[in-house]
């Protein structure tokens, strides 16, 4: 397929990662980058035939060079997308100044509500009215980059968070894939 090279990064169970690689964009999934050896994810990349670098953090002295050996493997590849889909990990400035506006994520939230871990929980338990989910670009910080699209939705009463979550689930499971044909297209015009 022509289109360019995008790596995904993820650390649990890939239904985003999933739904990435069943999508018809245009472009090919040259790498599955995942920090947790016994991540789900793992499978699924295999079942996709697509290729898995595991690799632990702890394994290496500092953050900056375990960031480096994944930068080799992505410039390798020729990766010039990363998407993040359930990535537990702040990206560093290494990874970051390599790839300026090309490293998104996705978050279970409306930021900057709710940034970090249990998002839906978060929300859930403070028994906001509205709230959704959020595509932007990494910085450095948790959940602090730039909005590139929000998709929000209603709590309804008396709803539980299993419901929640999976109405959440839902939505990033189409709004992700249409942001990343949306990015692919337009990525000659993004301003760094
Ligand atoms: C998603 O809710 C995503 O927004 C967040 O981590 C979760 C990953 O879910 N960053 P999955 O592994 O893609 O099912």
């Amino acid at each position: 397929m022509a289109g360019s090279n995008i790596a995904i990064f993820a650390s649990g169970t890939g239904s985003n990662f999933e739904v990435i690689a069943h999508a018809d964009l245009d472009c090919n999934i040259a790498l599955l980058v995942c920090d947790k050896p016994n991540a789900p994810v793992i499978q699924k990349a295999e079942k996709f035939g697509i290729e898995t670098l595991v690799l632990e953090p702890k394994q290496f002295l500092t953050k900056a060079a375990y960031e480096e050996k994944v930068l080799f493997e992505l410039k390798k590849r020729q990766v010039s997308w990363v998407f993040l889909a359930g990535y537990m990990r702040l990206i560093g400035n290494t990874l970051l100044s390599a790839y300026p506006k090309r490293i998104v994520n996705i978050h279970p939230s409306l930021l900057p509500d709710f940034p970090g871990k249990d998002a839906v929980k978060q929300a859930f338990d403070r028994r906001v009215e509205t709230t959704g989910v959020t595509v932007h670009y990494v910085d450095l910080g948790m959940d602090t980059g730039p909005v590139i699209a929000q998709r929000s939705l209603d709590i309804e009463q008396e709803e539980s968070l299993e419901s929640l979550t999976e109405r959440i689930h839902a939505i990033e499971h189409s709004l992700y894939p249409d942001v990343i044909r949306m990015l692919l297209e337009h990525e000659d015009s993004i301003e760094v």
